[in-house]
């Protein structure tokens, strides 16, 4: 098939192959995932020692815990023994120690190595050489971010001022105090589509108008399909009629206690490389956190947050949470219908972005340059 050459108000996407390619999964795992920051679990999910929850950061299984002294720590699930992965439940809570089900190693929850059966019959071994390796480990916005890299890079920089820079005002994203809220509702969506389908989609809202009725109520604006969700800077305004972010536009839960009056009935967005999207409105913060599982293959937790005393008193979320949950179905829905067509001879030499969609290309440029940094083991064909 004949690739045709754009017109210059016109870009290519990616190739089919970048979301079907198991080997080129494999080196976004590496060159991504396992180099930057990569938000984890919700910091107060982890609320007393001995709380720990397991996830996957690129081809690592990577255990968070809360430790006597309330700090949170990472470290790779791997016992140093013969490597058994140590917990092997996606969370749960211990007394005190981590003890591995395979010989019985035991680790204390800094995960110092304190006990192994007939340790006493190997004088020689050093055991605080043996303690369970650690992940590079922040909190902010209320989440443990974890890094796998060897040396990673400064948190400031490439994740909170990335993060602060594209909303504009600088205390932008403090106004919410997203560390202090608390979970109203979280839900996980199993996406069969590559992780890249689902960034892409969350940075364009040129399908806003045809596959999300009740948004476009709340934010007209979206109907237009310029705004582009990868960052609301400006901060969309909800419709006349409006009187909250929820699915029907009835009221929410008036409005968090540090948000601006001009930021008042006003929609906000951030994409933070590579996985993580922030939606910012008057009442709550919606947060995704995705985990590329597979290339076809996405686990998204989507957490909406409320000023404590909402959740405490038991208000009743449900149309608030309702508006993005319904966004999130249309969103997953039209990336699954995405993922099965990259395989499409059809779609060889990929397809086309509209002048609203560029800053799409842009995310491309960077995931190549990731990807190329250094070459084998993937080579882009010439
Ligand atoms: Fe963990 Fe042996 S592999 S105790
Ligand atoms: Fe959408």
């Amino acid at each position: 098939m004949p690739t045709l050459p754009l017109p210059p108000s016109l870009v290519a996407t990616l190739p089919g192959r970048y979301y079907t390619d198991p080997d080129l999964f494999r080196t976004e795992q590496e060159r991504v995932f396992e180099r930057m920051w990569f938000c984890a679990v919700r910091s107060s999910d982890l609320e007393k020692p001995g709380a720990f929850r397991t996830v996957q950061v690129g081809r690592e299984s990577v255990l968070v815990t809360r430790s006597r002294t309330g700090a949170l720590n990472a470290f790779l699930n791997v016992c140093r023994h013969r490597g058994a992965r140590l917990c092997t439940e996606e969370q749960g809570q211990v007394r005190r120690t981590l003890r591995c089900p395979y010989h019985a190693w035991t680790y204390d929850l800094d995960g110092a190595l304190i006990a192994a059966p007939d340790l006493a019959r190997m004088p020689d071994f050093d055991r605080s050489a043996y303690g369970l390796v650690r992940v590079a480990l922040r909190e902010w916005l209320g989440y443990a971010w974890v890094c796998l890299a060897d040396e990673p890079p400064s948190f400031e920089e490439s994740v909170r001022a990335a993060a602060v820079e594209r909303l504009g005002d600088s205390a932008a994203i403090d106004h919410y105090g997203t560390e202090g809220l608390a979970l109203g509702k979280r839900i996980t969506y199993d996406v069969r589509a590559n992780w890249k389908l689902i960034v892409e989609n969350f940075m364009e809202c040129y399908h806003c108008a045809t596959i999300h009725p009740e948004l476009t109520d709340v934010l007209p604006e979206f109907a237009e399909g310029y705004a582009a969700q990868y960052y609301v800077g400006h901060g969309v305004e909800f419709g006349d009629e409006v009187q909250g972010f929820t699915v029907d536009g009835s009221a929410g839960f008036g409005t968090l206690p540090l948000v601006p009056p001009e930021r008042d009935r006003r929609y906000y967005a951030v994409t933070v490389k590579p996985t993580v999207f922030v939606n910012l409105v008057p009442d709550h913060v919606i947060l995704h956190r995705m985990f590329p599982l597979a290339e076809d293959r996405t686990v998204v937790e989507c957490d909406w947050l409320y000023a404590p005393e909402v959740v405490a008193s038991g208000a009743d979320v449900s149309r608030s949470v309702e508006l993005f949950h319904r966004v999130n179905v249309q969103d997953f829905e039209a990336c699954e219908r995405t993922q099965p067509a990259m395989a499409s001879r059809a779609y060889r030499d990929g397809g086309v972005l509209v002048p609203t969609e560029h800053h799409i290309g842009i995310f491309h440029g960077w995931l190549r340059e990731q990807l190329d940094a250094d070459q084998p083991p993937f080579r882009r064909p010439a």
